[in-house]
């Protein structure tokens, strides 16, 4: 991936006394969202399960001058991921913006010889996960900055059918949901939920994919 910065498509200091809490963020797109979101002032908190990959991209936000650290979370794990959601306040007294973006793929080749195992996974980490965390976000949220920003991401895979992957396209469809429900219910109280829908992005996910999203 290029990481190069973009602020010339953003607003310095966007997130200013912001804290945001992102998922996958040991690589990949959440990785890049740390170091862009740290760029624009919030203190962020990286979540995933590879504690080498998560030490290394906030070490890389700290020697820029911004405000990092680390959770190992897995995403399959309520407890898990309730403590990662709320080491955020731990750490930084409040939480205002969550990213919700780890993800896992499946091994690539037809729905009906993929296993109930990977099946259920694909479901535990893409489709629940972003529940899990949208209820211990939204009670963070309201305990803490009143006011915040929850974004799911989804695929655009998921608006059209990838056959070899067809289990993970269910899961980055149900992404798109809580978006759905949660910005009507959401709103009023003060949370906005949105959820982006990347295109091909050479990530890890995709260069071990059957093919582009
Ligand atoms: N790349 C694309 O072309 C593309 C296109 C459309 C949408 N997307 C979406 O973009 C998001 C990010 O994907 P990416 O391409 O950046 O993938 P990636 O490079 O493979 O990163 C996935 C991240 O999710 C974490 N993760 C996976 N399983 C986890 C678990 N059980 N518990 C905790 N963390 C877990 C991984 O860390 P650990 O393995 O260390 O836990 C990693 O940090 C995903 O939601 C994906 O569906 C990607």
């Amino acid at each position: 991936m290029n990481n190069s910065p973009i602020t010339s498509l953003t607003t310095p200091g966007l997130l200013t006394d912001k804290v945001a809490f992102i998922t996958g963020a040991g690589r990949g797109i959440g990785a890049a969202a740390a170091r862009l979101f740290a760029r624009e002032g919030a203190r962020v908190l990286l979540a995933a399960r590879t504690e080498a990959q998560l030490k290394a991209v906030t070490e890389e936000i700290r020697t820029a001058d911004g405000t990092a650290d680390y959770v190992v979370c897995d995403l399959t794990d309520p407890a898990s991921v309730r403590a990662a959601v709320n080491r955020s306040v731990e750490l930084y007294g409040r939480l205002d913006v969550a990213f919700n973006n780890g993800a896992t793929g499946q091994p690539p080749g037809p729905m009906d010889q993929l296993s109930e195992a990977d099946f259920d996974h694909v479901c535990a980490v893409n489709l629940k996960d972003p529940w899990l965390a949208m209820t211990a976000e939204i009670a963070a949220i309201r305990a803490t900055a009143k006011h915040g920003a929850i974004v799911n991401t989804s695929s655009v895979g998921s608006l059209m059918g990838t056959p070899p992957t067809a289990c993970v396209r269910c899961g980055e469809a149900g992404r798109q949901q809580p978006h759905r429900v949660g910005s009507r219910h959401l709103r009023p109280g003060g949370i906005r939920v949105n959820a982006i829908a990347p295109g091909t992005t050479l990530t890890e996910l995709l260069t071990t994919a059957a093919e582009p999203p």
